[in-house]
């Protein structure tokens, strides 16, 4: 997952493609374009946008990143409110 701090607003986005489910990172911890306006992905270079994850440029045109849902709270603490099954770990 990573969080998207931008215009006010707080996103938080799984971090995998819809295009192949790759990471998006082209470095460690580094999402958006050097304009900082687009989300992008190294592998293949979709542009998202970081207010809805809607893809408007490339291989996954239209599809959107998955939302992962969060409270914000007053002091900008970011809680979880769920957290994706596949990622969950798994006592043994
Ligand atoms: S895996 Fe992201 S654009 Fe192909």
């Amino acid at each position: 997952m990573f969080v998207v701090r931008r215009n006010g607003t707080v996103r938080v986005w799984r971090d995998r493609c819809p295009h192949l489910g790759s990471p998006l990172p082209w470095r460690k911890d580094t999402y958006l374009n050097r304009a900082g306006d687009r989300i992008v992905c190294a592998a293949h270079g979709a542009q998202f946008e970081p207010e809805n994850g809607l893809c408007i440029l490339g291989a996954c045109l239209g599809q959107r990143l998955e939302a992962v849902p969060f409270v914000l709270t007053s002091d900008g603490e970011i809680i979880l409110t769920e957290y994706p099954h596949d990622l969950r770990r798994t006592s043994s």
